[in-house]
């Protein structure tokens, strides 16, 4: 469970959470990053952050730094625990993580048919910026990607 107003911490991402990560990211999209992917985000030395509580994680963003720019790739709640202000605490530890290391904006892509995400980043600030035309694979085709900016 995550209880918000209990006591939680919000550190770096390592390899000894991959695990969890991992398990979490399968039960959290049909389409789910490969364990793969998310072990060469870690060995890359990406600044990503992990949320927990209680010893165990109940979220995770996967970000890195290109420039001036924050590019949050991934961001995933525990669904037993969605809803209760998770990714919203997560994404301001990013925020400013991202300024102390001199970033100006946060930069995304996020499916177009994922309207509980896009809901998420216009409560969080983001303004969509464009569109990456047949930027996703799905079950039986590919799909747009909205391109969304917050500035820092
Ligand atoms: C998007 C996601 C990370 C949000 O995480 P969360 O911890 O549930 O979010 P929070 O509890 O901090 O919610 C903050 C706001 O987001 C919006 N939101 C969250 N869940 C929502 C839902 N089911 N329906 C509509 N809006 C929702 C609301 O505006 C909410 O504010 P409110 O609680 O005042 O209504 C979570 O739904 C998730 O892990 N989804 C699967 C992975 C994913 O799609 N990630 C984004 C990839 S680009």
């Amino acid at each position: 469970m995550f209880y918000p107003d209990n006591e939680y911490h919000i550190r770096q991402l390592t390899e000894a959470d991959l695990a969890q990560v991992c398990s979490i990211e399968k039960r959290a999209y049909t389409i789910a990053w490969t364990d793969k992917v998310h072990a060469e985000c870690v060995e890359s030395g990406y600044p990503s952050l992990i949320l927990k509580q209680g010893g165990a994680i109940v979220g995770y963003a996967i970000f890195n730094y290109l420039y001036d720019e924050c590019h949050l790739m991934n961001i995933v709640t525990d669904p037993n625990f969605q809803g209760l202000g998770v990714a919203t605490r997560l994404i301001k530890a990013m925020y400013d993580k991202a300024r102390k290391s001199g970033m100006v904006k946060v930069i995304l892509e996020v499916r177009e048919s994922n309207t509980i995400a896009i809901e998420f980043y216009h409560k969080q600030g983001f303004a969509e910026i464009g569109l990456r035309k047949n930027y996703y694979k799905t079950t039986d085709g590919q799909e747009d990607a909205l391109v969304m900016e917050l500035i820092l």
